[in-house]
């Protein structure tokens, strides 16, 4: 870190020192964000630097890199001028419609030369061709543009999410080492390696993948023609760790992984872990689902639920369009809710979105923005954090063969303040924020047809109701029954979606009888019920997730009081902060690894645990290799289990266990595990067939002293 700072002016650097050793409510500078380690009140907003707004025209044609940049705008794969000064002279205009966290496309220093297919200068302009993780980008402004960019949003309340691609470098070719820059690799301007004369084994050189359902390809192979790093490789390890605890120390409040499905597991809950140890902060990751039935859907749930790292919703993106955008009908997006609310351990921490830098935009696959102000309006009252893609509240999309990559990062058009969807983002952020059943609430369906859905979000005894009417009649809506107490109801909306108030009367059991009333052919109304603060306290939210001794946590919820107890496990927390609604703690000495219940106890009662990961320690990542392991069938699997809970303390079930393994030089397996550092652990791998069977090792149990740094790996045999 420190060599780092010497290249910032004195007064900077001083800040940035102070920013990593003063307690966020010291009254720095810097004012603290809400709450780095959950988004769930947050509006999210995701930019493409490039395409968002030019703030300094100095930076369009930089020496370091020119020629890469179009002033005509003609070449939608050169820079076209948006850099992090534009981002900071528009957080007002995302002030203004309610946006709370920011997701800036990656701004770390990408490739310097032009990348040329077909006669065509690509460049990395989107930021996803890295050169060097721990300088920015040139094109995008200068460490102080970025600094001065995290110092105005957390002086608005606005968090910053860094996108982060430790996956790979950039294009390289395994037979041209002229192409490009072939991959290289620098560290704070020091080049590390290149993918044609790799002697420190930085990179993967498997060749392409053909088939993106094969984890072994999917991990170990390129991405098209992307220099996949080993992030297993010492080197490699410490740049990506190093990397993003220095950006985090700059005041990066989250991160947004790029291709979580093309790292390892193991490597990448080692990765969380470090993050998390070194600053309390909000992880999710990119799987990309190609469709409902994707292949690596439960590998995706399984990362989700036991990396530290949560996922952009992508289940979630596809039943969305389906209903909003082709038709569909509001009961298959009903089920989808149900499943993932299902399969997912904590559906709250996922992250929803319409669309993104990687598919069409909504508009282009359907040009109504009635259907789009619905759609919005539903990902708003969803569990997760709606986060949306930058131009969409201005209806921005550029339908040029089919509007995919490049045509669906247009530049911004314009920063109107006055659209519909504008306005709607406006009124149901402020509801996420001051109604936290949107935030931490179940979700029960209350009316239901093809076209309409009448949902409510529930919290302790606050209710937000929704109804969403996408159909072309009016629907008369009789016997629709909700918690929300006897009274009248106004549309949050104010009608700005057509929608207008509901009377309720008494029932019983949670169940008050909705007066019968009509909802007009696409309208869209939201009815919100907050009760006074609980007697009792109520948890809706711990982050991070995954956790261990001496970590901060911050429990969010409602009841909380003045003062009382939290316990994590079992075992009392200190508490740095304690309001009604948020305590913040530090994780204490000996609770036991594993799922752990945190609850909080006040004067009024204790209430219901939350379950968070305890870890056993520092993680460190460790391949595991077993060779000649028992022959298996299609569906069978060699697991690992072991002596800690990161090994799933000798669980035999598939998804406790680690796995499973990988055979690219079947019978030989192996997997690459997130264990506790300095630690003697026991282990064995097991055999599990498809219909469950399981075959242990014979013998006695593996041995191995993990690494108290690093990366670390061990080679057996199967024990006959
Ligand atoms: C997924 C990103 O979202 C996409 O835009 C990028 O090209 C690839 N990962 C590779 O980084
Ligand atoms: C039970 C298994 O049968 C045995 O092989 C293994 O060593 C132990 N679990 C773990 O100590």
């Amino acid at each position: 870190m420190r060599p780092l700072r010497r290249r910032v002016p004195v007064v900077l650097a001083a800040g940035a020192l102070l920013a990593a050793v003063t307690p966020a409510t010291a009254g720095h500078a810097d004012a603290p964000v809400s709450n780095r380690s959950s988004l769930k009140q947050d509006l999210c907003y995701q930019i493409v630097t490039d395409r968002f707004h030019n703030g300094d025209s100095g930076n369009d044609n930089p020496s370091k890199s020119p020629n890469l940049f179009d002033s005509g705008k003609s070449n939608w794969k050169k820079y076209w001028g948006g850099d992090l000064a534009g981002v900071q002279q528009k957080l007002t205009y995302l002030k203004n419609m309610g946006v709370t966290s920011v997701w800036i496309s990656p701004h770390v220093d990408n490739v310097d030369v032009p990348v040329v297919y077909g006669g065509v200068t690509n460049t990395g302009y989107h930021g996803f061709w890295t050169r060097d993780f721990k300088r920015t980008e040139e094109h995008f402004g200068s460490l102080t543009d970025f600094d001065n960019l995290i110092a105005a949003a957390h002086a608005q309340g606005i968090k910053v999410i860094m996108d982060w691609a430790p996956n790979h470098t950039s294009p390289a070719s395994s037979e041209d080492a002229s192409f490009a820059d072939n991959g290289a690799l620098y560290n704070d301007g020091t080049l590390v390696g290149k993918y044609g004369s790799d002697s420190a084994s930085l990179f993967h050189h498997n060749g392409g993948i053909t088939n993106y359902d094969d984890r072994y390809q999917a991990q170990y192979l390129n991405m098209a023609d992307l220099a996949d790093l080993e992030q297993q490789n010492p080197t490699v390890n410490a740049i990506a760790k190093d990397a993003a605890k220095y950006w985090m120390d700059r005041g990066v409040d989250g991160v947004r992984v790029d291709a979580v499905k093309h790292m390892t597991p193991g490597w990448q809950q080692s990765w969380a872990d470090t993050m998390q140890a070194h600053k309390d902060t909000t992880l999710f990751g990119e799987w990309y689902l190609g469709s409902q039935s994707d292949p690596t859907y439960a590998d995706n749930v399984r990362f989700a639920n036991d990396s530290g790292i949560s996922v952009l919703d992508f289940y979630m993106n596809i039943a969305m369009r389906n209903a909003f955008a082709y038709g569909g009908s509001m009961t298959a997006l009903d089920a989808a809710v149900t499943k993932t609310g299902t399969d997912y351990k904590y559906p709250g921490n996922l992250v929803t979105f319409l669309d993104n830098h990687d598919m069409p935009r909504f508009l282009t696959a359907n040009n109504d923005n009635g259907k789009l102000h619905q759609a919005l309006a539903f990902m708003m009252t969803l569990r997760g954090t709606p986060c949306v893609f930058y131009g969409t509240e201005q209806y921005l999309h550029n339908d040029t063969s089919g509007g995919g990559d490049p045509w669906n990062r247009p530049m911004m058009p314009g920063f109107d303040e006055n659209t519909t969807a504008f306005r709607e983002l406006q009124k149901l952020s402020a509801l996420r924020q001051s109604n936290p059943a949107l935030a931490y609430g179940t979700h029960q369906q209350r009316w239901i047809n093809d076209n309409v859905y009448i949902y409510e979000r529930k919290f302790g005894t606050d209710v937000v109701l929704t109804a969403i009417n996408k159909g072309t009649t009016a629907q008369s809506v009789s016997g629709l029954y909700t918690a929300m107490p006897a009274g009248s109801y106004g549309d949050q909306l104010d009608g700005l979606l057509g929608g207008s108030g509901i009377t309720v009367t008494s029932g019983s059991g949670g169940n008050n009888p909705v007066t019968t009333f009509s909802l007009g052919a696409g309208q869209t109304a939201v009815w919100s019920y907050k009760a006074a603060e609980p007697a009792a306290p109520v948890v809706g939210s711990v982050g991070p997730t995954l956790t261990r001794t001496g970590n901060t946590i911050t429990v969010e919820g409602r009841g909380f009081g003045t003062s009382g107890t939290l316990k994590v496990g079992g075992v009392t927390a200190t508490t740095t902060s304690w309001t009604a609604n948020r305590i913040v703690a530090t994780v204490p000495a000996g609770v036991v690894a594993g799922a752990a219940a945190v609850t909080v106890t006040t004067s009024g009662g204790t209430s219901a645990g939350y379950n968070v990961t305890n870890l056993s320690g520092a993680q460190v990542p460790v391949t595991f290799t077993v060779n000649n392991a028992p022959s298996t069938n299609w569906g069978d699997g060699i697991y690992l289990t072991g002596s800690v809970a990161e090994l799933g303390n000798w669980s035999t079930n598939k998804s406790i266990a680690i796995g499973p393994l990988l055979a690219p030089n079947y019978p030989n397996w192996f997997t690459t595990a997130s264990v506790p550092a300095c630690s003697t652990i026991q282990f064995k791998f097991i055999k599990i067939t498809s219909g469950g069977a399981v075959t242990w090792e014979s013998g006695s149990n593996h041995s191995y002293t993990t690494p108290c740094s690093g990366t670390g790996s061990t080679t057996v045999s199967w024990q006959y």
